[in-house]
């Protein structure tokens, strides 16, 4: 076993993220475990034909269904999309209206070749905010998909990693003050096992398209030793090759986990 893949004990060993173990590249146990997408530039694709923006949003649902397949045909087990950020509750109520609509839409018409093709769709994020009718496509879309195991979809949704670490911190504090938990206890794992992602190993790889090189609060705890990766592709564009280079891109990096390899 080489210095580079030995395992790690005592402090280094518990900040590194489950499963992970220093490697000198990225892809030498296979391809990324699990990706997170930041799908950005509906909107500019859409002005850039004279469209309206919600023509924009329509094409990245196209855009959505490609990149599944074309994750799960790459061997990738969890990909995790930003769908609507938290901040987008502030743009203009027709947008909303438009992107909340067609997520609902989406729920119901893929729900059945999402199962059909073994991917198990969870939803991350505040789901109440949608309304009753949403929180129910949601909860019958995550039921019929829940004995997938080629892919593990999450999609978030009112998701803001400041307000999941956040609530986090809340229920630690009140678990804490009502002395069911003991603070010295409470270490990464306890923390983690407390956000909307408890129990899914952290992102390998996160992809931002449309040029923007930025996180946006997406995944802010568990993006801490990911890989980015920034497209100049506008999202409705993005096909399997796209993903195919993020990946290639991925697997040429060197990943430390904040060790010296070697
Ligand atoms: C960013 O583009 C994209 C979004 C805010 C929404 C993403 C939604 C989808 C891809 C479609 C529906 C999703 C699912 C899961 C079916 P933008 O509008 O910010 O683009 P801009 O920066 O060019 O204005």
């Amino acid at each position: 076993m080489s210095a580079a893949t030995k395992p790690l004990d005592g402090a280094a060993a518990r900040d590194l993220p489950q499963g992970a173990a220093p490697a000198r590249t990225g892809c030498e146990g296979g391809p990324p475990r699990h990706i997170g997408i930041i799908m950005d530039g509906n909107g500019r694709w859409a002005s850039a034909r004279g469209l309206p923006r919600a023509l924009g949003h329509k094409a990245g649902a196209e855009a959505v269904r490609r990149t599944i397949e074309a994750a799960a045909q790459s061997g990738v087990s969890w990909l995790t999309l930003f769908a609507f950020s938290s901040e987008n509750w502030q743009r203009p109520a027709e947008e909303v209206r438009d992107l909340t609509g067609l997520m609902r839409m989406y729920l119901r018409s893929e729900v059945g070749t999402l199962a059909r093709e073994g991917i198990r769709l969870r939803v991350i994020g505040e789901r109440e905010r949608f309304g009753a009718e949403t929180v129910q496509a949601i909860a019958a879309a995550e039921a019929a998909t829940a004995h997938g195991t080629r892919l593990n979809l999450n999609v978030a949704v009112s998701y803001g990693g400041r307000a999941e670490i956040l609530a986090a911190a809340k229920d630690i504090a009140r678990r804490v003050a009502a002395g069911t938990l003991d603070a010295e206890k409470v270490d990464m794992a306890e923390f983690a096992g407390r956000l909307s992602t408890a129990g899914m190993p952290d992102p390998d790889l996160i992809i931002r398209t449309s040029g923007e090189q930025r996180l946006s609060n997406f995944l802010l705890w568990q993006a801490a030793y990911a890989e980015f990766v920034f497209q100049d592709v506008l999202w409705p564009d993005y096909d399997a090759a796209h993903l195919a280079e993020a990946i290639a891109e991925f697997c040429r990096r060197e990943r430390r986990y904040g060790l010296r390899v070697a």
